[in-house]
């Protein structure tokens, strides 16, 4: 069985660090994956930790992750709100375990960022405790067999 457990960034994400700082915090999403790793370690697993701005580009990486990984980590971005491309896309590769990460906690904010098209077809959502959100995803799926 595999050990590495993919952790995707959708679109904006890349400018974590100098984006809206009053809600996402301070720090880069290089940083992000940087701790990323290192609990993967910790917990004996490998983390491949990538952002991509492209709709399109995330689904193939859910497919590809469906045939290689033990698990994934997602912060669709707004994307989440958007795309029945992601969810389809999770629920081809079920019964992979998926972690939905936001940084932000999605339902204290704006009404349109309430609905998720990815909560349904993940196996859980952590959203609201900043870069944090991603270790606790990680241990979540470090956990299942
Ligand atoms: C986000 C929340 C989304 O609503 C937003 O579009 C993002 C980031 C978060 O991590 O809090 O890009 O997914």
């Amino acid at each position: 069985m595999s050990n590495v457990i993919f952790v995707l960034n959708g679109p904006n994400l890349n400018m974590l660090g100098k984006r809206e700082p009053g809600i996402y915090g301070g720090k880069t999403l290089e940083a992000i994956g940087e701790d990323c790793a290192a609990e993967a370690a910790r917990l004996g697993l490998e983390v491949d930790f990538r952002q991509s701005n492209h709709e399109g580009v995330l689904v193939d990486w859910i497919q590809e992750a469906g045939a290689v990984a033990k698990g994934l980590v997602i912060n669709p971005g707004a994307y989440s709100h958007t795309s029945i491309a992601i969810h389809d896309a999770i629920r081809a590769v079920s019964p992979l375990p998926v972690a939905e990460v936001h940084l932000s906690n999605i339902h204290a904010r704006e009404q349109f960022r309430h609905h998720s098209w990815v909560s349904a077809v993940a196996t859980g959502m952590i959203c609201g405790f900043g870069p944090q959100g991603y270790i606790m995803a990680l241990h979540a799926l470090a956990a299942r067999p």
